[in-house]
Order: structure tokens, then C-alpha cells, then sequence
């Protein structure tokens, strides 16, 4: 039987990339996302790959709405993997103000609750069966403070943490949990910033190196290494320093569209 595997996010950008990658192999795919067009097109492109698809139209924000569509998806047949990947990113503006506070909100809610609402509904499902995986969708950004972005590296700090905490947490029940951390992937997010972007990297390879670490049950796949390396020392510097070698990485986050 093919996999069954569910994506948030999946109407662009790295869910997008990832839901192409597992329809290569046949999967049979829960894709979610607000934008119904993009989704769409998302999921006949799969299917035309051989997937089996189906869609939500949905906002991770709606824990009910969103925990009875991934219920009834893993009722039809067990959820084999889910990828915690929608999300948003918000920054300083390029006049200069600070991320507006109800897009600072919005994103807490997306990024960290929303999160928390495609994880919780199939967990205990998983436990019982002693089966399944879960890949969080963190990022580098979780590894060091951005002065631009406080409440996105906030965010991604929480979903590295919980995502390792569940990891250690889970093993005995036989479910595996990943936090994936990428660097600067070429998608719609990142076009949105406006600064250095060292490293970027196409999204059909960061699809199949993710890929290939939620293959390997890996704990964190950092991608790509050396970026998430030396990102990860940075962290560790003394606070004084830190910030000074953060200086030329300051950058402007564009309006969404
Ligand atoms: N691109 C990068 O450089 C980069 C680096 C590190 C981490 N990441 C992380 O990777 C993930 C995907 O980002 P991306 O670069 O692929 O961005 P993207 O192209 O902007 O895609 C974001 C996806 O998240 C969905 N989404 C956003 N808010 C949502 C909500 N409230 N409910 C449901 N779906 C929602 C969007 O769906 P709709 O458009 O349909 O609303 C879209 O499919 C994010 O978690 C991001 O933080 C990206």
C-alpha cells in the first residue's frame, strides 16, 4: 500500500516541493493550504505523477476544523507521515518600523500553534499502532536571534525545541519525529526579504534532501550543513560578539501579497 502522507503548506514553496517529491513515489497525499488555486493546481500536478491526492482547503489557526479533516483523512487509512511545514515569516519593514504587532501575532499563531494543531490531532492514533512520523518544519533561524525577525527566530526556537523534546519523548512509542532546519530556499517567503541570502538554495533540492533525512529518521536535517554549522557557533558566541558579527546580515521583510 503507498504511503499516506500529509502536508500543510503544501499550496507553495517547500510543501509544494515536498508533495512533487512523494508523489514521484506513488504516494497517497493530505495536502492542505489556504490558497484553494494554488492548491489545486498543487495536487493535480501529483496526481499527473501517479499520487493519489486529497485536499483541505484549511488555516492550521482552526484546531477543530483542522484536527476532523486530518482524523477522517487517517480514518480512511493510517497516516504514515505528516509534515508540520505551513508558515510565515514577518520582519522589519523596508521604511525601517518594527514588525507590526497583529502580523507578529499572526504568526505565533501559525508557526507555534498552528504547529501544535497538525501534530496533536493523530498522536495518540500513532502511539497506539506504534507507527508513524512527524517532520516539523523549524529553520536556522531557530539556532540564533534575529534582530529583523523576533517573533519568527521565537517561533522557529519553539518548534526546534518541542519538535526534540516530542522526538525523545515519542521513541518508545515507536514514532519517530524530525525537525527540519533550513537555511536561505529559493520559494515565494524567501523572495519576500530583503537583504544577504548566503547559501540559497533551489526548493527541489532542499525537497530531496529533507526527503532523504525524514527517510533516515533523522533528528534535525540542517540544511544546507555548513550554513547551519556555522549559524549554530554563531549562537554559542558571547552575546557582545554575536551581535556584532550578526551586522551584516540585517535585512527588510517585503508586504505579504
Ligand atoms: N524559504 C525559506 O528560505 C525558509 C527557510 C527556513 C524555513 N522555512 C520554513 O518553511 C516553511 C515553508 O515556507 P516556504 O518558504 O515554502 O514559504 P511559502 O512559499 O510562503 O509557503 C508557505 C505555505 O504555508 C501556507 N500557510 C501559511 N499560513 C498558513 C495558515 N495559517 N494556514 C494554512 N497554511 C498556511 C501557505 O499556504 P497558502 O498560501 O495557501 O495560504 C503556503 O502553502 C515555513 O514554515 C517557513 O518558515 C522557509
Amino acid at each position: 500500500m503507498s504511503r499516506r502522507i500529509i502536508i500543510t503548506g503544501a499550496s507553495s514553496g517547500i510543501g509544494k516541493a515536498l508533495a512533487l517529491r512523494y508523489a514521484l513515489d506513488g504516494a497517497s497525499l493530505g495536502l492542505l493550504g489556504r490558497n484553494q488555486e494554488r492548491l489545486d493546481a498543487v495536487a493535480n500536478a501529483c496526481r499527473a505523477l501517479g499520487a493519489e491526492v486529497a485536499t483541505g482547503v484549511l488555516d492550521v489557526r482552526s484546531r477543530e476544523d483542522l484536527s476532523r479533516w486530518m482524523v477522517d483523512f487517517d480514518y480512511a487509512a493510517p497516516v504514515d507521515l505528516i509534515i508540520a511545514n505551513a508558515g510565515v515569516m514577518e520582519g522589519t519593514r523596508p521604511g525601517g518600523q518594527i514588525e507590526p504587532p497583529d502580523a507578529a501575532y499572526a504568526l505565533m499563531e501559525t508557526n507555534v500553534l498552528g504547529l501544535l494543531n497538525t501534530v496533536q490531532p493523530l498522536l495518540p492514533a500513532m502511539m497506539k499502532r506504534g507507527r508513524g512520523q512527524i517532520a516539523l518544519i523549524g529553520s536556522i533561524a531557530g539556532f540564533v536571534p534575529l534582530a529583523d525577525s523576533p517573533s519568527y527566530s521565537a517561533s522557529k526556537a519553539a518548534v526546534l525545541t518541542y519538535g526534540l523534546s516530542l522526538r525523545d519523548l515519542l521513541e518508545p512509542h515507536g514514532v519517530g519525529v524530525s525537525v527540519i532546519c533550513p537555511g536561505y530556499i529559493s520559494t515565494p517567503m524567501m523572495e519576500r526579504e530583503n537583504g544577504p541570502k548566503p547559501f540559497v538554495m533551489p526548493v527541489d533540492k532542499a525537497a530531496e534532501i529533507i526527503a532523504r533525512g525524514i527517510a533516515r529518521n533523522k533528528a534535525t536535517v540542517v540544511l544546507p550543513r555548513f550554513f547551519g554549522a556555522m549559524t549554530r557557533i554563531s549562537g554559542m558566541l558571547p552575546e557582545r560578539i554575536r551581535r556584532w558579527s550578526n551586522k551584516s546580515f540585517r535585512f527588510t521583510v517585503g508586504d505579504p501579497e
